[in-house]
């Protein structure tokens, strides 16, 4: 019988890629991956559980899959497997399989799966260590480091995917290789921390450097970043290496010292604000993006107005806004969640209009300025692509351009948070 797949994933980008190498290992098995979830003998979900909002998600969707798929094998995967896997087998009996496994390696997860769905028969179980190929994609993903070791007060990551481990440096760089020769131009580095990176001395401006060597590609953005880990080196690495991209996210959660502190996030607002200032005296054309987290306990009305006065002042590009949710295992889950969700939604609310008044302003005034673009996908006759600082270029399609390939374009015009352009120049 053929096995069809479908996979939800919940979560970041982390989560996203690990989704596509599991899709990739199934496939290698002889699955086909599925376009409707209808059509799936097999559905698998990925799960996050940053916030309370995302284990939520998943509870739903559990309980909807188990009730209207009876017939289907239902797996889960990912960060709540990891911890609550007695919650949700006594919760969710028609749920097959749980696996919970620090670190996801999607291969051993791939031969799990397969030994549910071919309980009593002896297909052979590959042995070899799957590359994750995906063919014909421009732009590609690549985990170097796992886990996270910062213990933020309010983070759960480092209980659920333990301490941080960089990826060993020869691996990554011969992945990178293969995926340029099968027609990857951008490559993405992730990590909850990736500018800490550190495998028998090679530093992360190290390796960006050498990945910048291989032939043929074009570009490395990476993501995410921990202001204490980015040096000066760093720094100078990003503004001489051609190939790397200028969007770096660095989140800043809060502006207020004692905020600062209590989130045991190991800087503050000078040291932040010290460094922004020599991202953007170093890099041209650079696009800061951040996260923030408001109502964390005790942030009171002059703790928000700091961070808001914050946001006025340095113009981020985008920004992630979070409500304080209490995670259990964390250190911030002893103090009292004494901010009412009344006022983190207001303070939500605010934090997004001025964010949405500042990045409106920036995507406006590019309106006329020439932006370098790598063509990434070709979508209901538009072609879309990626300016160097990270912002979404719709491209008109009286042009025959080849995916992969990066062009001068002049701005012409925004749609939503996207810019638009009909000419090349
Ligand atoms: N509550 C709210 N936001 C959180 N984040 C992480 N943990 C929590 C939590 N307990 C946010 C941080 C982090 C982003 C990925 O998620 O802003 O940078
Ligand atoms: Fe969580 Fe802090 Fe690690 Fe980011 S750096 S994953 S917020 S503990």
């Amino acid at each position: 019988m053929q096995i069809y797949f479908f996979i939800y994933t919940i979560g970041c980008q982390m989560n996203v890629n690990e989704s596509d190498i599991l899709s990739e290992a199934l496939s290698n098995y002889g699955l086909l991956k599925s376009k409707t979830v209808d059509k799936a003998n097999l559905i698998i979900i990925n799960t996050c559980s940053v916030r309370e909002h995302a284990e939520h998600k998943a509870f739903s969707l559990f309980g909807r899959l188990t009730q209207q798929y009876k017939q289907s094998k239902i797996v889960v995967i990912g960060c709540m497997a990891e911890y609550l896997e007695q919650i949700i087998k006594q919760r969710f009996k028609d749920i097959d399989l749980i696996i919970s496994q620090r670190y996801n390696n999607m291969q051993s997860v791939a031969s799990k799966i397969i030994k549910i769905l071919y309980i009593n028969s002896n297909i052979p179980l590959l042995t070899t260590t799957i590359q994750k190929q995906n063919n014909n994609k421009i732009v590609n993903y690549i985990t170097i480091i796992k886990g996270c070791s910062n213990y933020c007060a309010y983070c759960i990551v480092p209980f659920v995917k333990g301490n941080e481990q960089s990826l060993e440096y020869n691996d990554i760089l011969k992945e990178c290789t293969l995926m340029v020769t099968n027609g990857t131009r951008e490559i993405v580095l992730l990590g909850q921390n990736v500018n800490a990176y550190n495998n028998n001395s090679i530093n992360f401006s190290t390796l960006i450097k050498n990945i910048a060597k291989i032939k043929d590609l074009l570009r490395i953005r990476f993501m995410t970043n921990h202001p204490k880990d980015f040096t000066d080196e760093l720094i100078q690495t990003i503004a001489s290496t051609a190939k790397v991209c200028t969007n770096i996210h660095l989140p800043m959660q809060s502006a207020s010292n004692k905020i600062l502190h209590n989130m045991n996030r190991q800087y503050d607002y000078e040291y932040y604000v010290n460094l922004i200032n020599k991202l953007r005296n170093s890099i041209s054309n650079i696009n800061i993006t951040t996260d923030i987290i408001v109502g964390f306990p005790n942030e009171t009305e002059k703790d928000f107005y700091e961070t808001l006065d914050a946001i006025k002042y340095i113009k981020f590009g985008k920004i992630y806004v979070f409500k304080y949710s209490p995670r259990r295992f964390t250190y911030a889950s002893k103090f009292i969640d004494n901010v009412s969700y009344y006022d983190k939604q207001k303070r939500h609310i605010k934090i997004l209009e001025e964010a949405k008044k500042i990045s409106s302003k920036i995507i406006t005034d590019m309106v006329g300025s020439n932006q370098e673009i790598l063509i990434e996908s070709y979508i209901n006759n538009t072609l879309e692509g990626k300016t160097k600082h990270g912002y979404k270029v719709l491209l008109s399609n009286k042009y025959n351009i080849n995916l992969g390939k990066i062009i001068n374009v002049k701005i012409t015009g925004i749609k939503g948070t996207s810019l638009i352009s009909n000419k090349i120049v």
